[in-house]
């Protein structure tokens, strides 16, 4: 069956409704790319065994093929198949999946996922998402879905099915909506493929979640990068200014607690969380970080500080890239 699309119409359909969970899986079987949601950020899914959907996935997000890309199962049978569990890597994923963690592990020697997916490595990057819909959708599908963030390579990522749909305009058939990501940020992806476990990204389950189970390397996992850790990442259009104490004229504020009277002058203020709670701001940090990017009517983004402690850990790496001198 052809389905055929009119992308004049912004193609968002509620991920509640299993009829449409069927249609994207139909999609998905015509080696096409769709956009699903996860308790992270939203994905760009394609058959991660077909070269053809992965090659698509790297055009739409014009990301270079050297990055490797994220995939997703929804059993850990099913991840099984595809790479070499440690005791270690299966005492992680019992404890955090279905959860924002991807596991870095060898490929087993018949993986049937597209080489191109892992950019021709011999380690796979895995995770079981949480959300229902994404699970639901994987099952259904009977295939592990490669998947990175649902945004242009160095742009914001998606937590709300609209944003998508801006940042694609008529290039994506179909967007399966399931809400805000509850989580906000991206998985937190630790290598277990070498003898010394390390995270090569902070995200949803904190470096204190994960020392506390298994000894992590000793090493600055700030100075080791996933392949696509770019220093300049998660790029707003204007651009950002960290740690303020002052506000400069034509300046928006990305707020975290309560917000000092000095700061207060700012032209728009968008606050992570009032209560200076990390889990409510990781939510909230990349629809902040949206808002506030507005060239007509702003110059600047200025950002509070935000501790360096649990999720603040990702909140910071991503803001200092927002921050970072642009590629
Ligand atoms: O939360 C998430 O992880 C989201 C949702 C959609 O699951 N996905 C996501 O994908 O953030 P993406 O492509 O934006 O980021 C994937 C990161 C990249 O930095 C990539 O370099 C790294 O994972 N990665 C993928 N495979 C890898 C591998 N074999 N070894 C090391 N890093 C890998
Ligand atoms: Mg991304």
């Amino acid at each position: 069956m052809e389905i055929l699309f009119n992308m004049n119409v912004t193609p968002i359909y509620p991920a509640s409704s299993p009829q449409y969970i069927a249609q994207a899986t139909t999609i998905l079987k015509q080696e096409e790319v769709i956009v699903f949601p996860t308790e992270t950020v939203y994905g760009l899914g394609g058959d991660a065994t077909s070269d053809i959907a992965v090659a698509k996935i790297y055009a739409l997000k014009n990301r270079p093929t050297f990055n490797p890309l994220i995939i997703h199962v929804a059993t850990l049978a099913a991840a099984e198949k595809l790479a070499m569990f440690s005791a270690d890597a299966k005492k992680l994923a019992k404890l955090f999946w279905p959860g924002p963690l991807t596991l870095v592990l060898p490929r087993q020697p018949d993986c049937p996922v597209s080489l191109l997916a892992c950019a021709g490595q011999s380690t796979i990057a895995l995770r079981i998402p949480k959300h229902p819909a994404a699970l639901e959708l994987i099952r259904l599908f009977g295939k592990p879905i490669a998947a990175p963030s649902a945004n242009k390579s160095g742009k914001i990522s998606p937590t709300q099915a609209i944003d998508v749909a801006q940042d694609f305009e008529g290039q994506i058939p179909f967007i399966l909506d399931g809400g805000a990501c509850l989580i906000g940020l991206e998985s937190t992806i630790i290598d277990l493929s070498t003898s010394q476990p390390t995270i090569l990204r902070q995200g949803g389950i904190t470096q204190e979640q994960l020392e506390a189970v298994i000894p992590l390397s000793s090493l600055n996992s700030s100075l080791i990068k996933a392949p696509g850790m770019m220093k300049s990442h998660y790029a707003p259009t204007l651009p950002v200014r960290l740690d303020v104490t002052h506000i400069n004229a034509g300046e928006g504020l990305l707020a975290f607690g309560p917000v000092p009277q000095k700061l207060k002058q700012a032209k728009l203020i968008y606050n992570l969380s009032e209560a200076g709670n990390l889990t409510e701001a990781a939510a909230n940090f990349f629809k902040g970080l949206r808002l506030l990017d507005q060239p007509d009517q702003l110059q600047q983004i200025a950002v509070m500080s935000i501790p360096h402690c649990g999720l603040g850990r990702a909140i910071n790496d991503r803001l200092q890239r927002a921050a970072a001198e642009r590629n």
